[in-house]
Parts: C-alpha cells; structure tokens; sequence
C-alpha cells in the first residue's frame, strides 16, 4: 500500500484526451500520474485476455474474470477495504447494439454468459452491481478505475460514463480524474447516420472518500439502481 503524492509528481504532463493506441498504453500512463503505484494490490475484475497490462504490469497483480476463475464482479472474495486499485472494464454495450460485431468482440465484451443485457437499463444494473462490490473491497482513498463508454442504442444515445458517475458519487467514489481515448474507427458499410460516431472511450478514476464507512448490503439496496 503507498501513498499516490510521495510516488509520482502531481502533473507528468500527460493530457486527458488522447489517441492512445492500446488500453495498456492508457494503463502505462495511469501508473505515470500515479493512480497505480508499484507496491498496489490491485485486482482487475475483468482481466478478459489481460490487454491493460501488456506495458505496465504491477508485482501484485489479481485478476478475475468470469470466463477465467469463474469470479463474478458483482461477488468478490476480497475482504472489504483490502485493495489499492480495482481495475473495472465492463461489457460496454448491450447486446444487439452493434450491428458490426463479431462473435470474438462478442465474447471479449461479455465473456462466457448466456444472460448477457440486451438493454441499457441490465447494462447499467450489471455495471452498478459490480461498482458497488468495487467500493467495497477498496480502502479508503484507493482508487476505482472504470473504462466505459456513451453509445447508441436503438435510436438513443446513452451516456454510460454520466451514469456511473453520478452513481459513484453516491456510494462515496468521488471522481478524481477521467481520461478520454480517442481512437479512429474503423471502415462502415453504412451511408448515413443518425449521430455523430462514436470515437471515444472514458476511464474514469474515482477515488474512495476517506473516512468512508463500510458500506452494507442495505445501502447498495438504498442506492436503488433506478437512479441515474
Ligand atoms: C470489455 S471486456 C474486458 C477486457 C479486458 N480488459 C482485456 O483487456 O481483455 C469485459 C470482460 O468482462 C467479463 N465479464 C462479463 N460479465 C462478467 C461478470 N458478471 N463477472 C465477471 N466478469 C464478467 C467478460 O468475460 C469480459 O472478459
């Protein structure tokens, strides 16, 4: 466990908005502003192929992944307060809402389950569940990293990044930065569309307020999962 201001500078100069061309690239230089230090426990609880750590890999590093150990992200077996640094990339759209994607993407997003969400609002359940069991095995003043995304679904756009952070903040994950990945999308069959194209990702870093108590079964419930 370390202390983020006594290991690294407070501005290494990176900007927020950037085509980094790999999440491990984006990860690499989450560790440079100092968000992941080199003695965090930090558990990843949707390692998927493992593609946040080809760059930057810390020593103690957990990695669950429903299609990997058969961890649940809404059912951790850490202990509460036990974490430096949970590293959360959540399937980021539901299901159907890509008509480009393949059976590989597919299977990367949301991994081996058969009751993958078909519709904004399981997403959001799916992703609030797993924040909640985020907030609770981090320590106070650890940190939460959550990459996420807005997309269109049906004709609506979604802004998934808003809703969990207006769901963080309630459960006592305050928002310390967000970093946007630019990326340039790949060729389309399609001629026109109802939208701007979406050619970003967030990772948001949300930061467990000290003090924080533990957060009980009932306060998850009290959230409630309709507000957003
Ligand atoms: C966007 S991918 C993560 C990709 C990963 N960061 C990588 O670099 O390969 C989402 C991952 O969430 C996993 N997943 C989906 N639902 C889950 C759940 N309820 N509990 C744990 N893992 C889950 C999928 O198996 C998939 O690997």
């Amino acid at each position: 466990m370390s202390a983020r201001s006594a290991a690294a500078p407070r501005n290494a100069g990176i900007l927020a908005a950037q085509q980094w061309p790999t999440n491990a690239a984006l990860i690499a230089d989450v560790h440079r502003l100092g968000y992941i230090t080199d003695d965090d426990l930090v558990v990843d609880v949707t390692y998927g192929r493992g593609g946040f750590w080809h760059q930057y890999r810390p020593a103690n590093l957990v990695a669950h992944d429903l299609r990997l150990d058969g961890v649940d992200f809404r059912q951790l077996p850490e202990a509460d307060g036990s974490v430096d640094v949970v590293v959360f990339d959540p399937p980021y759209v539901p299901q159907g809402g890509r008509t480009t994607s393949t059976v590989d993407d597919f299977i990367d997003r949301y991994g081996l389950v058969d009751d993958a969400p078909s519709t904004h609002d399981k997403l959001f359940e799916l992703i609030a569940a797993g924040l909640a069991e985020a907030r609770r095995i981090v320590r106070p003043e650890g940190y939460v990293l959550v990459k996420c995304q807005t997309f269109k679904h049906g004709e609506r756009l979604h802004d998934m990044p808003a809703a969990i952070k207006r769901r963080g903040e309630r459960i006592g994950l305050r928002l310390e930065d967000q970093l946007t990945m630019v990326r340039t999308p790949g060729p389309t069959n399609r001629t026109s569309f109802v939208a701007a194209r979406r050619n970003t990702s967030e990772l948001l870093v949300l930061q467990l307020r000290p003090r924080s108590r533990a957060l009980s079964l009932s306060d998850i419930e009290a959230a409630g999962y309709e507000a957003r």
